[in-house]
């Protein structure tokens, strides 16, 4: 979902297949105009592993079967910790390895999960040659670890999250939803 300007000066924001005006000027609103919307955020504090794996399992009881997450986050910072925990809470048994080296792993839970690490790619070719583009356009869950270097070429994610290293174990998290299901999946994870 983006905003648009119109020639009046306001910005219009595409809703559910209408479009709804929003009644702020645009100069008011020039650093939106490249974003996504933002229908909801949220800061969520992780003191410890415990906390991000408990948030996980929140999350996971909403059944995420059909939606975007994206994490962000420096390395360590939890992303892939985040992940497995999640995974687990599906269902997943043993080990879920970092898709680090082969950016891509996946699952399935009942419905397909696919878990991407983006810190590698580089060649905007790989995304069609290695199939990725055929996965967005599947069905399941992606989630993706350093969504920025494909800017661009994943769609808007449902939910993002956006982790920061605190003091000792402590994990500071900014939460966006872009979409419905990412309003869902914020209320399951506050709910952890
Ligand atoms: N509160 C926390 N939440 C998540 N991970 C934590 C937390 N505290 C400590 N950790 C540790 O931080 C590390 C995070 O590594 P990882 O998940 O691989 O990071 P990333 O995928 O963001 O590069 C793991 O060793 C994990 O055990
Ligand atoms: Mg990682």
């Amino acid at each position: 979902m983006r905003l648009q300007m119109k020639p009046n000066g306001f910005m219009v924001q595409p809703i559910l297949g209408s479009v709804r005006r929003v009644g702020i000027p645009a100069r008011n609103l020039w650093c939106t105009v490249t974003h996504s919307l933002i229908l909801e955020t949220a800061t969520l504090h992780w003191p410890d592993e415990a906390a991000c794996s408990q948030a996980a399992r929140a999350l996971a009881a909403a059944a995420p079967r059909e939606a975007v997450i994206a994490l962000e986050g420096d390395l360590g910072a939890g992303k892939t910790t985040f992940t497995r925990h999640l995974l687990h809470a599906l269902g997943v048994q043993g080990r879920v390895k970092s898709p680090t080296y082969a950016i891509l792993e996946s699952y399935d839970v009942g419905w397909a999960v696919s878990h991407f690490d983006f810190y590698r790619f580089d060649d905007p070719q790989e995304w069609e040659d290695a199939g990725f583009r055929d996965v967005f356009a599947q069905p399941g869950l992606k989630i993706c670890e350093w969504p920025q270097r494909v800017q661009g070429l994943i769609p808007t994610p449902d939910l993002a999250l956006q982790l920061r290293i605190g003091a000792d174990e402590a994990r500071h998290v900014q939460a966006q939803a872009h979409s419905t299901t990412g309003l869902q999946l914020l209320k399951a994870l506050k709910s952890g």
